[in-house]
């Protein structure tokens, strides 16, 4: 079959085309129906059908290929290196279970996991699969009051964490920060479970704190059978970014989660049992949910977990993981490459890299420079794909695993089979030409694996995503996008308040919000700002209430330092702004809005568009001088 009858089949008659992808995992229950979606947004899949998410990823390769690596946990920042095989995996989740279940944790529980790239990470989310428990990985470059507003939405009974991290040789707080949080937090866990890392004193809460080493010594022989879930009960809370300053629970389902994961990893990652995947990417986002531990280890590939930067000890680092486990298929971000093209290429060609058949790249805009280097330096085929945290697998692509279909720079490729993409015209709703630019929408039902709502906030799930065109019911992306004569997209950029770092999704509103808890903001704005090597930076501009000192240079810098240390405390340092600039006005409609394209078009230098509406030109005179400065 080609790609383009594969397509059609699956948009023609999803109920055919699905079923046969729901053969490539293991049901414990068959389902009776493949598609429900009688009450459209909200898609049903696989009604009715049990499996196991943990029982897919791991118990089932344990008879065939036990002895074979399924978690190798890579660190360079501790310097240590251990290849779980499928069996042993299969123990220490069920340790790792069995000590949950101590605590109390059982089905549609949730458990909060707030940990670095380290085994037991893995180890925590399998166990929750494996118990029905509702894991919600929180990535570990967010701080307290990141960390206190998921723990108040998610209600977790357990939190599962560490006593620190490290970066570039640099520990790094968890547990200090974890503590904070829960006090912010209206909602208090009945446990906290740390593994003891041996990096940073910790002062152990009496009565909450667990230690995972003594706790998992009194279950070396567990045995915890596989809590069979109905194929749309939850698996996994996931919080995403979005326009406003409160992130969204993306939730996601067990059956055709594993249905759509186990598929892409054939069509479109061509992974086959007995390889080795290797992401560069964390469990703290969607791609390390899907393309680090889920993906991978229920196709019974090897995964690897990696801890540390790409460039140390050298930037030949990650290629010699590549030569030593003879890594097939690699999946990484354009940032990353961008940071690796800055060193000499000795550093990749003095390893074998012949295991290599593909890169696959995503998070952000792919430069043509940078696919085209590191496609001619590595010899294999650079693959772009497009998708979203709510939609947790790949929605523009090309699916190689189905038909070699071309690559066209620049674009990430045509719809992925169950995904009917459209772009409509922001103002009016209507499809757009060849090359005209709109909203990228998809049409429902959203394909399985996608999200199926937000979490506790059904209502908003459909105001959100659904309800952006009175025209018709569709699913926003919130992406900017063209498709071209011959049905490729082109992404160009986000219509929302969402920026991306580094591939790292963050909202404005919370940077904003995090900024005027400063007591002397009297008013911020903060915009996504086009950056060579990170794709964008945030900057932001400030109003205060009293200029504190900001008329000279020296004074300015030391507000901008404050500043920044506030969103870094609060945030993460990811969300640090670039800069801060000290303004007297920002550019508003005369209602009062704030002129957000036409502030990040003067950043990058653009034309600021239709300015008829302003209140006052001079604001915008004021962020071109600073900007100028
Ligand atoms: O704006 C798009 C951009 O990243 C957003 C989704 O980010 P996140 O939820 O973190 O999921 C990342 C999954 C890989 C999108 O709305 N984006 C993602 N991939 C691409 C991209 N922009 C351009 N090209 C891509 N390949």
């Amino acid at each position: 079959m080609n790609y383009a009858e594969f397509y059609k089949q699956s948009v023609d008659d999803p109920q055919t085309f699905w079923a046969k992808q729901a053969e490539l995992i293991d049901w414990h229950q068959p389902y009776s129906q493949v598609l429900d979606y009688s009450n459209p947004p909200f898609a049903k899949w696989f009604v009715g059908g049990q499996t196991n998410l943990c029982h897919n990823a791991v118990d089932r390769w344990v008879a065939g290929q036990g002895d074979k690596p399924a978690l190798i946990a890579i660190s360079t920042e501790t310097n240590t290196e251990k290849v779980y095989t499928f069996a042993e995996l299969h123990t220490e989740v069920q340790r790792m279970a069995a000590l949950m279940q101590s605590l109390g944790v059982g089905k549609g529980d949730r458990v909060l996991i707030y940990m670095p790239m380290i085994a037991e990470a893995a180890f925590a989310m399998l166990a929750c699969a494996r118990i029905g428990a509702i894991h919600s990985v929180v990535f570990g470059g967010f701080a307290s009051n990141s960390l206190a507003t998921r723990i108040n939405d998610a209600k977790p009974k357990l939190i599962v964490s560490v006593d620190a991290g490290s970066r570039g040789g640099k520990r790094v707080a968890y547990k200090p920060l974890l503590d904070t949080a829960i006090d912010l937090a209206q909602h208090k866990p009945g446990h906290v479970l740390l593994v003891d890392r041996g990096l940073m004193p910790m002062q152990s809460v009496a009565g909450r704190d667990v230690d995972y080493a003594a706790l998992r010594a009194q279950h070396m022989d567990a045995q915890v059978p596989i809590t069979w879930l109905e194929a749309n009960e939850a698996s996994y809370i996931l919080y995403t970014s979005g326009t406003t300053g409160k992130p969204k629970g993306v939730q996601r389902d067990v059956g055709g989660h594993a249905v759509a994961l186990t598929a892409s990893m054939k069509h479109i990652y061509c992974g086959n049992a007995g390889e080795t995947y290797f992401s560069s990417s964390d469990i703290g986002w969607v791609v390390g949910h899907s393309y680090i531990v889920y993906g991978p280890l229920i196709t019974g590939m090897a995964t690897i977990m990696y801890e540390g930067l790409p460039f140390a000890p050298d930037a030949g680092i990650w290629w010699s993981i590549v030569e030593k486990y003879k890594v097939t298929r690699m999946f990484t971000a354009p940032t990353a490459v961008r940071v690796l093209k800055k060193y000499p290429t000795e550093f990749m060609h003095k390893y074998d890299l012949s295991s290599l058949k593909t890169l696959y790249l995503a998070g952000e805009p792919l430069d043509e420079t940078t696919s085209q280097w590191i496609s001619s330096e590595l010899g294999v085929p650079v693959i772009d794909n497009y998708w979203q945290t709510e939609t947790g697998w790949p929605i523009l692509t090309v699916v190689k695993g189905v038909e070699d279909v071309p690559t066209k720079l620049g674009s990430p490729g045509i719809p992925v089979y169950g995904y009917k993409v459209k772009i409509l015209n922001e103002a009016t709703g209507e499809v757009c030409g060849a090359n005209e630019k709109g909203v990228v929408v998809i049409e429902g039902p959203l394909p399985p694996g996608c999200m199926q709502t937000v979490y506790g906030d059904d209502q908003r799930f459909v105001k959100t995503y659904w309800s952006n065109f009175s025209s018709e019911q569709v699913y926003s992306t919130f992406d900017w996008g063209i498709r071209d004569a011959d049905g490729y997209y082109f992404i160009l950029g986000r219509t929302d308040d969402v920026i991306n770092v580094a591939g790292h999704r963050l909202g404005t509103r919370e940077i904003e919000e995090s900024i005027s808890s400063h007591a002397n903001v009297a008013e911020v704005a903060a915009v996504g700002v086009e950056d060579k090597l990170k794709g964008q930076v945030a900057i932001a501009f400030v109003i205060l209430k009293n200029n504190a000192g900001t008329e000279t240079p020296e004074g300015r810098q030391a507000m901008e330092k404050e500043i920044m240390s506030v969103v870094d405390n609060r945030l993460g340092s990811l969300a640090r702004p670039a800069r801060v600039h000290f303004v007297t006005m920002l550019p508003k409609t005369r209602s009062g809005k704030l002129l957000r394209r036409s502030l990040q078009a003067i950043c990058e230098g653009r034309d600021p568009g239709d300015l008829t509406t302003i209140e006052d030109p001079i604001s915008l005179q004021q962020i071109k001088n600073v900007m100028a400065v």
